[in-house]
């Protein structure tokens, strides 16, 4: 079914394919991959328990990407220019035989930057399997290592060891540096933030807070529970001097911090207070195929009814370039004059 002269074939053979611009001169150089919308958490600023309970109506398994298709078209956009995949969710480990779809992934192209986004909760037991099949690295979300704001936060399930035995494992596999994820919410964790940093100083993980931001529509999100990333940065240095480091690649997402002493890294990512929409490389696959280019979008382009209507590679590789040459989002720059009532995707369809 496939075309051996597909833009991803070329990219096979070993040199990178150039990447396409969008219309804002961006190039395609990242794919987030979200291989289900489920979560075994409730973070309540993701998928809050009221909302997301029993009943909720998930995507059922007939609508998901089979492996077989999500290599597929990673193989096109790696074609279109595309160096780094990351696995997102939901919570990716809640699919089932993850290192499969890793491995087929990890044979696309030599020297993939291959990651996974993760609560934590799973990944002890899949760390060195995940690692085997060809994943780089692991990003791993930890709000708190207090275990009752952990609890808070994750909407009461798992606690803050079980996700450092997972980050342990991780390191044990590989899968190094671990990079940790903190979303600071005002009067919920942000009390807690340098002796979360105290913490992770000092063990090579690289600890990211993250400003708490208004995806979607249904976290309730209002700027007084956002914590700038200025603020988090100088109550850190405050105790434990920073000083910045320059960005590791153009477009990286957090601003990078070193301490004084020698003591690591960390990272603040400010997509409320200083946006980086201007250097966003990022396309976004959901679970059920539908391409998105902004991380706050309203809809996506329908690749699986294309895949699924026997479309060839040639064309799909075609549709993807012209998607993206016709994007324009820089949403969290224009933040301040959309309205925040426009219907969005949610954060566990696009994994952050
Ligand atoms: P590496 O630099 O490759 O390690 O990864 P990353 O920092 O891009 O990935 P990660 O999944 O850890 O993302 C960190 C946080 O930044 C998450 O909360 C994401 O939701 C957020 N984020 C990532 N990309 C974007 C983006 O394009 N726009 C906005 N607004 N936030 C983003
Ligand atoms: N604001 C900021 N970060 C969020 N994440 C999920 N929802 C939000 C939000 N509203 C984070 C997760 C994870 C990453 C992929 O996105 O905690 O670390
Ligand atoms: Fe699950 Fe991550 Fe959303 Fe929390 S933030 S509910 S762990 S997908
Ligand atoms: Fe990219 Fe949209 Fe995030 Fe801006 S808001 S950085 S365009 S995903």
């Amino acid at each position: 079914m496939t075309s051996s002269s597909s833009p991803a074939a070329s990219d096979r053979r070993g040199t990178p394919a150039p990447s396409r611009s969008d219309a804002l001169g961006r190039p395609l150089r990242d794919l987030r991959i979200s291989v289900t919308d489920r979560c075994n958490f409730r973070c309540p600023y993701c998928m809050p328990a009221s909302v997301f309970g029993e009943g909720f109506p998930f995507l059922p398994r007939p609508e998901l990407l089979t492996f077989e298709e999500i290599t597929r078209l990673a193989g096109i956009f790696l074609g279109l220019g595309v160096r780094k995949i990351r696995i997102t969710g939901g919570e990716p480990l809640v699919r089932r035989d993850l290192p499969r779809l890793v491995a087929r992934l990890a044979s696309l192209a030599p020297g993939l930057d291959l990651a996974l986004t993760t609560n934590g909760s799973l990944l002890a037991p899949v760390a060195a399997p995940l690692a085997e099949a060809g994943l780089r690295r692991v990003t791993v979300s930890l709000d708190s290592h207090d275990a009752e704001v952990f609890r808070k936060m994750s909407g009461g399930h798992s606690d803050p060891r079980r996700v450092l035995d997972g980050i342990e494992a991780a390191e044990r596999a590989g899968l190094v540096p671990v990079k940790v994820n903190c979303v600071v919410q005002r009067g919920v964790n942000d009390h807690l933030v340098v002796e979360l940093a105290r913490r992770f100083r000092g063990t090579g993980r690289i600890l990211r807070f993250i400003e708490f931001m208004d995806v979607g529509t249904r976290n309730q999100w209002d700027l007084s529970q956002v914590v700038p990333a200025a603020e988090i940065v100088e109550r850190v240095d405050a105790e434990l001097p920073l000083e910045p480091v320059e960005p590791a690649y153009r477009g990286e997402v957090a601003r990078r911090y070193r301490y004084r002493d020698g003591g690591g890294e960390i990272g603040v990512i400010a997509s409320v207070t200083q946006p980086f929409c201007g250097d966003c490389t990022r396309a976004r696959l959901t679970a059920d195929g539908r391409l998105v280019t902004c991380l706050f979008a309203t809809e996506g382009t329908d690749l699986k009814a294309l895949l699924r209507g026997g479309i060839s590679d040639e064309a799909l590789g075609e549709r993807i370039a012209e998607v993206w040459s016709g994007r324009r989002d820089r949403y969290s720059e224009e933040r301040s004059r959309l309205s925040r009532e426009r219907p969005k995707l949610e954060m566990f369809q696009l994994g952050g």
